[in-house]
C-alpha cells in the first residue's frame, strides 16, 4: 500500500504539547483522573485524599451503594432538548452537583482552593470552602473576582473550641458574602485515618527522610510546592505546622443542638449541616430554621462503617417532605451517581474527592475536565432515562430504580 493511500485510512491527529491537556485529554472519568494523579503525587499526599478512617470500610461502600442501583429507563420521550438544569436553595444550577470542602487544598496542587473554585464558578455552581482550608476566606474571595464577580461561594464550618475563633469565621464569611454556611457535624472527635498516621504526614508535608525518596520519583511536585507561598491554615493566623491527627485538637466534642440554634441566630443566609443525619436529626434541624442538610459520611474519613449517605436520602425526604433541601456526598464519581440521588429524593450532589482527583492530576484544568465529564455523564444519563428535566426525573423518581442482584 503507498502512503497516500494509507493516509486515508489513518487520521493522524495533532500532537497536544501542553503536557497538563495531554494528560488530562488522556482521562475519561474519575477513575483514569485518579490514577494520574496517583502517578503525579507523592504517595503521602496522595493517601491524605485517598485514604479514610481505620479499616476503610465506609468510603468502599459509600461508592457500592450508589453503584448497587440499575435503572428502568423510559424509551422513546424524544429528549434531544433535556436540561440539566435544577433549584437549589434559591439558586437556579446548570447542574445538580456542586463542590464541597477539603482541607488543605494547596497541597496537592498550587492552583489549591482557588482553583477549584474558579473552575467551579465557570460551571456555574457552588464551591465551599473549608474551615481548614489553605486559602483565606477573603483571598479567596478575590481569586474567583475575575471569573464571577456574583460568584456563589458557601463556607464550611467547625465550631472549634474557641468559639470567638469560630464567630469570627461566620463574621468573616457573611462580610464577604458567601452565601451558604456549612455546620460539619462529624468531626467532633478525630478520624482514625491509618494511612496517615503510616505515613507519618504533617501539615505542610515536610521533606523528612522517608519522603527524601519522593523527590526523584515526582520532581514537579515538589519543585511547585517549594516555589509556591508557605502553605498554612490560611483562616487561622500564625498556625504552627502540625500532623493531620492534631488539627482535631481544634474541635469541640460537646457540639449539641443548642450550638445549632445559636449559629442559626447569628447567620442571616442559608444555613445546612453536613454529617450522617438521619430522619430524626433532619426534622429536628426543619424545626430549628435549618435551610438543609448534607447526608455526609465524610466520605468514610470519620466513623467507619457509618452508613451510605445515599442510603439515607429516601428516610431523610420522607421526613422533611419536599421544600427542604437534601443534599448527598460521599461516594459521587459518575453523572449517573447524581442521577441516582436525584432519583431516590436528593436536590443535588456534592462532590468532594472526585474534584480533589482531577485537582491532583492536573490542578484548575484538571477540576475542569471533572466538571466537564460529569456534565456529560449526568445528562447522557437523564437522556438514557428518557428525562427531558430534572424535575421529572424526580417527579419518576423511584420508578427509575431497580436494586441491582449483585447487592
Ligand atoms: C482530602 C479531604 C479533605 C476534606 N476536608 C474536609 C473539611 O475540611 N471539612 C469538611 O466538612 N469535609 C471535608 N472533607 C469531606 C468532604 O467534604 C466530603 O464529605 C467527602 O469527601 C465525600 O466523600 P467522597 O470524597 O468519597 O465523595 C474532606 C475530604 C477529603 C477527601
Amino acid at each position: 500500500m503507498r502512503l497516500q493511500e494509507m493516509r486515508k485510512l489513518v487520521q493522524l491527529r495533532g500532537a497536544t504539547l501542553d503536557p497538563t491537556a495531554r494528560r488530562l485529554g488522556a482521562c475519561y472519568d474519575v477513575a483514569d483522573l485518579r490514577r494520574a494523579a496517583r502517578r503525579r503525587i507523592p504517595r503521602p499526599v496522595f493517601d491524605y485524599v485517598d485514604g479514610a478512617a481505620d479499616e476503610e470500610i465506609a468510603v468502599g461502600a459509600n461508592v457500592a451503594a450508589f453503584r448497587s442501583w440499575r435503572f428502568l429507563p423510559r424509551v422513546l420521550a424524544g429528549v434531544a432538548s433535556a436540561s440539566t438544569a435544577a433549584p437549589v436553595l434559591d439558586a437556579s444550577l446548570p447542574v445538580p452537583f456542586l463542590l464541597g470542602p477539603a482541607g488543605y487544598t494547596r497541597m496537592l496542587h498550587p492552583d489549591g482552593e482557588a482553583g477549584a473554585a474558579r473552575a467551579a464558578l465557570r460551571h456555574g455552581v457552588p464551591y465551599t470552602l473549608s474551615t481548614m482550608a489553605s486559602t483565606g476566606i477573603e483571598e479567596l474571595r478575590s481569586a474567583v473576582a475575575p471569573v464571577a464577580s456574583g460568584a456563589d461561594l458557601w463556607f464550611q464550618l467547625y465550631l472549634t473550641r474557641n468559639r470567638a475563633q469560630a464567630f469570627d469565621l461566620v463574621a468573616r464569611a457573611a462580610d464577604s458574602g458567601y452565601t451558604t454556611l456549612v455546620l460539619t457535624l462529624d468531626t467532633i472527635v478525630a478520624g482514625n485515618r491509618i494511612r496517615d498516621l503510616r505515613n507519618g504526614l504533617s501539615i505542610p508535608p515536610a521533606l523528612t527522610l522517608s519522603t527524601v525518596a519522593s523527590v526523584a520519583g515526582k520532581p514537579a511536585y515538589w519543585y511547585h510546592l517549594l516555589a509556591g507561598p508557605a502553605l498554612d491554615y490560611a483562616n487561622f493566623a500564625g498556625g504552627a505546622p502540625t500532623t493531620v491527627m492534631k488539627t482535631a485538637d481544634f474541635f469541640d466534642a460537646d457540639l449539641n443542638w443548642s450550638d445549632v440554634a445559636d449559629l442559626r441566630s447569628r447567620w442571616a443566609g442559608r444555613l445546612l449541616l453536613k454529617g450522617p443525619v438521619g430522619p430524626a436529626d433532619a426534622r429536628r434541624a426543619l424545626e430549628l430554621g435549618v435551610d438543609g442538610v448534607q447526608l455526609s459520611n465524610h466520605g468514610g474519613r470519620q466513623l467507619d462503617r457509618t452508613v451510605a449517605p445515599v442510603d439515607l436520602i429516601a428516610p431523610v425526604r420522607e421526613a422533611v417532605g419536599p421544600s427542604f433541601t437534601v443534599l448527598v456526598d460521599s461516594g459521587v464519581r459518575h453523572g449517573s451517581d447524581v442521577a441516582v440521588a436525584l432519583a431516590l429524593g436528593a436536590d443535588a450532589a456534592v462532590l468532594g474527592r472526585a474534584y480533589l482527583y482531577g485537582l491532583m492530576a492536573g490542578g484548575e484544568a484538571g477540576v475542569d475536565r471533572v466538571l466537564d465529564l460529569l456534565t456529560a455523564q449526568f445528562r447522557s444519563t437523564m437522556q438514557f432515562l428518557g428525562m427531558n428535566s430534572v424535575a421529572e426525573l424526580r417527579k419518576h423518581g423511584r420508578d427509575l430504580l431497580t436494586r441491582g442482584a449483585d447487592k
